[in-house]
């Protein structure tokens, strides 16, 4: 009976859309062009003319692109010919359908979502196109030194973890109980640190992430987290009943860097306390989004946690290797997780990933990007249920853990948005404020 909002576009003049398209992500491409030009004689120039040349024609494609879109020209089909590439084009020419002419699906014509994820694809596409260096990540600088730069903070992080790992077994469930929300808000802060918000400059985590637990406290506008523990809890209960199951959660991982670090402390957390048997992580197939995590960062993060010259990050490190090594925990990716489909699309566009999604006891949505897919990135109503907005997704239940980057925000009490906006106007966009928000079809 109720229309489905509209989706957020640059084309409202002055919208955090626009200003995004207008100046963060030309910024982000300038960034990607001076990476791969700095870069050249580390990654290009050992393939001899083909690596200059491939070099060349990447960086004239990627200009290309940043002029299409700062002169909001049509968005144009993909040409390279990946697993994924007729996927976009066909949502494109869906797009080109319901706006009755090409023209007007445009770079600030069109939702935002959208031409957001379409950026990050044709920079696959640029590197693609000029063999050698086809699977060259241009964000992986940023990524690692947005890594080194947490180190202080990850070591704290470990040691916590050691902490609490060493008592396990003399843990009232009360305490268990705290440390649980205490990992799950290091997890939700830890998103904090994305190179996206920033455009790439260094967003790293430099204090305590347990100390400022609870100065943070206030700037959690919905906090679900009792409910993702009885989740757990009654999970448990029934896997005991039918003695087989194991209880599995999921993590849909958004940054590499200090963040990743907090979902692997949250995981080991969920495996040494026994309220999980099995973690699936999943993560990008391209890089994506500038700092999201890809198989290879997952892999590279665990290696330096095992080599770093200290005690409870190497300590952890090897757990997290075992972990793998003995199927506890596992490393999934999916072309859906970097198309530019909300995530009501996906039992019908990636029936297969659904189906995976629905094997799990829970599953945790980190960041903002997520949020975005969750809720159509759309301008619902502050009020509106986060059930209403997730239009029928729920494989399973599910939590988002997200600090506030965009303006879509629902399940907000009556007249609470609205005291936010005339206390702090961006608290949407400011990434200081979060949500544990929770959802599951059995609680409706
Ligand atoms: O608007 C900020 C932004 O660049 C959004 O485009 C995107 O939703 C977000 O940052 C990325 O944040 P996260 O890493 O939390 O998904
Ligand atoms: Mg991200």
């Amino acid at each position: 009976v109720h229309g489905v909002p509209a989706s957020l576009s640059a084309k409202v003049v002055g919208s955090y859309a626009y200003l995004t398209v207008r100046d963060r992500l030309p910024t982000i491409l300038t960034k990607v062009i001076d990476t791969i030009h700095r870069n050249k004689n580390k990654f290009f120039e050992e393939y001899g003319e083909v690596g200059i040349q491939a070099e060349k024609q990447t960086i004239s494609l990627l200009s290309k692109m940043r002029n299409e879109l700062q002169t909001d020209k049509p968005v144009l089909a993909l040409t390279d010919s990946l697993q994924d590439t007729e996927c976009w084009n066909q949502y494109l020419q869906r797009q080109q359908k319901q706006q009755g002419d090409q023209e007007s699906v445009s770079w600030f014509k069109s939702p935002w979502l959208y031409v957001e994820c379409y950026m990050y694809r044709r920079v696959h596409e640029a590197l693609w196109l000029n063999p050698p260096i086809s699977d060259y990540d241009v964000f992986n600088e940023g990524k690692t030194q947005s890594f080194f730069e947490s180190q202080q903070a990850v070591m704290t992080l470990c040691t916590y973890l050691e902490g609490v790992n060493k008592n396990m077994e003399e843990l009232s469930k009360n305490q268990l109980l705290e440390h649980f929300n205490k990992l799950l808000q290091v997890s939700l802060w830890g998103n904090k640190c994305d190179l996206s918000i920033s455009a790439g400059r260094d967003n790293s985590q430099k204090t305590s992430p347990i100390d400022s637990l609870n100065s943070l406290q206030p700037f959690i506008l919905v906090n679900d987290s009792n409910m993702v523990w009885s989740t757990l809890i009654s999970s448990q209960r029934q896997g005991q009943s039918e003695k087989t199951t194991a209880v599995r959660v999921d993590i849909v991982l958004d940054n590499a860097g200090f963040e990743l670090v907090t979902d692997l402390v949250l995981a080991d957390f969920l495996i040494s306390s026994g309220l999980a048997h099995e973690v699936y992580f999943h993560g990008k197939s391209i890089p994506w989004f500038v700092s999201d995590v890809t198989a290879n960062d997952f892999q590279w993060t665990i290696r330096q946690t095992m080599a770093a010259n200290h005690k409870w990050m190497s300590k952890n490190g090897v757990q997290w290797k075992s972990h793998l090594k003995a199927g506890v925990w596992s490393y999934h990716d999916h072309p859906f997780w970097t198309q530019p489909n909300e995530f009501c699309d996906m039992a019908d566009d990636a029936p297969d990933l659904y189906a995976t999604l629905q094997g799990a006891d829970l599953v945790l949505f980190k960041g903002d990007l997520n949020y975005r897919k969750l809720t159509g990135d759309r301008d619902w109503d502050h009020t509106v249920g986060f059930g209403t907005a997730l239009r029928g997704f729920g494989p399973a239940p599910l939590c988002s853990l997200r600090t506030l980057k965009a303006n879509v925000q629902v399940g907000l009490q009556p007249g609470q948005g609205e005291k936010l906006t005339s206390q702090d106007p961006d608290w949407m966009t400011s990434g200081k404020y979060g949500v544990i928000q929770f959802y599951s079809s059995n609680s409706e």
